[in-house]
């Protein structure tokens, strides 16, 4: 098998679809669902189309492209990560395995390869929890984690619901259609830039995925009184936002005394009520992220969040209520994946590091359902969620022709 990846396709198609944002370049926004989105996703499905495959979409949004396999009853080789991106993103994040995923079946294909196993490139919706407050929201569904009616009713920002939104961007049977039927999949593999430092720092070109870190996330309602910011003395206040300051560290302390650097917490979205500088915060929403390899920790952290809530709402004398949204389990790849990523990095004479994902991704949640693994390429100063996110041409391309090598290896 000669196989070739097309570097100048592959990055001017992740220039193409960075093109696709609600955001100046080089930050990307592309929130699910909205027009901007869409289209996105329009041009990607004409891209898998030219390129052979047949696509399907589901109720979520979830879309599939397969090359079918001569055995077609045999299980799924599947491939593939999340194209949205949250505000003033960067272009690598999810889209790398992607494209990536997409370039490494034509790749196949040109090859003159043929697989006993389809090979199946998933694209998820909304992998980032922007839009509905929970990430995954597709691979969750896919999975069974999180039930069709939960999700329905998760709402945005305005009100709308995930039902309405999704029925008006034309994805219209009902989400109990969504979740895969168990044995769908003999493997799955997510391409990814690694997030963080660690690849560039030891200069280790891949990064072989043995365990996902486990998330949570909390939302926060902080109800005090609001009132003139002259006239209110201030014995008499009870300012929403001077408990959320006091919340807000506490939630640095908690994460920093589990004394385990894998555990971390942060709080990422602040609003405030109403917002004006002569009126005291009444209301403060906050979101709050705990991640952990281990979930016991993880856990400690969690609840010694929701007690300090508790206490600050006493000394405060306002009103705190806190909402888990998600508090996931962490999930181990698998071993056979990880050798055919490990005998591929081998064969090429890469070195790789086996290491932990500290970022979630949808693999997490396929995991429940099947065997999988992860494949890391570096990224400048472990930069991702920011607009100066970058992965150098060679480490795409390194990545994207392991993967394809593990995919014809697991689909023989
Ligand atoms: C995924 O985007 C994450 O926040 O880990
Ligand atoms: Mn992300
Ligand atoms: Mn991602």
């Amino acid at each position: 098998m000669r196989l070739t990846i097309d570097r100048d396709r592959l990055l001017s198609e992740i220039d193409a679809l960075a093109s696709f944002s609600d955001a100046e370049a080089p930050a990307v926004t592309r929130i699910v669902f909205t027009p901007t989105d869409l289209k996105a996703r329009a041009w990607l499905k004409a891209r898998c189309e030219e390129a052979g495959l047949t696509v399907r979409q589901d109720a979520v949004g979830n879309t599939f492209a397969r090359w079918n396999g001569s055995d077609p009853a045999a299980p799924v080789v599947g491939t593939g990560s999340h194209i949205d991106a949250i505000p003033n993103a960067g272009k690598y994040d999810g889209v790398v395995g992607v494209l990536g995923g997409l370039e490494a079946i034509r790749g196949l294909r040109q090859s003159g390869f043929r697989p006993r196993h389809s090979i199946e490139l998933l694209i998820f919706t909304s992998e980032e929890p922007t839009r509905f407050g929970i990430g995954c929201l597709g691979s969750r569904l896919l999975s069974g984690t999180l039930s069709p009616d939960a999700a329905g009713k998760l709402t945005d920002d305005d009100g709308a619901t995930l039902d309405q939104v999704r029925r008006g961007a034309g994805f219209c049977v009902e989400l109990e259609q969504v979740k895969l039927p168990s044995g769908y999949y003999a493997a799955f593999v997510e391409l990814h830039i690694e997030q963080g430092p660690l690849l560039e720092r030891q200069q280790i070109p891949l990064g072989i995925v043995t365990k996902i870190a486990a998330p949570a996330s909390l939302r926060v309602l902080i109800e005090g009184s609001g009132g003139h910011a002259g006239g209110v003395l201030m014995p008499d206040r009870h300012d929403a936002l001077c408990a959320a300051a006091d919340l807000i560290l506490e939630v640095e302390s908690a994460a920093r005394a589990s004394g385990a650097s894998d555990t971390v917490a942060t709080v990422g979205i602040c609003e405030v009520f109403p917002g004006a500088v002569n009126s005291i915060p009444s209301r403060v929403r906050l979101s709050i992220d705990i991640r952990d390899t281990d979930l016991q920790r993880r856990d400690i952290v969690v609840r010694t969040i929701e007690v300090t809530c508790h206490s600050i709402s006493a000394k405060r004398q306002l009103s705190i209520h806190s909402e888990l949204l998600n508090a996931d389990a962490p999930a181990d790849c698998a071993p056979a994946i990880i050798e055919a990523l490990s005998h591929s990095c081998r064969k090429h004479q890469l070195n790789f590091l086996p290491m932990v994902s500290r970022a979630y991704h949808d693999s997490l949640f396929i995991a429940r359902i099947a065997p999988v693994a992860m494949l890391f390429i570096p990224c400048r100063n472990g930069y991702s969620h920011r607009p100066d996110e970058y992965a150098a041409p060679e480490g795409i391309v390194r990545g994207t022709l392991v993967l394809a090598e593990t995919l014809a290896a697991l689909s023989k």
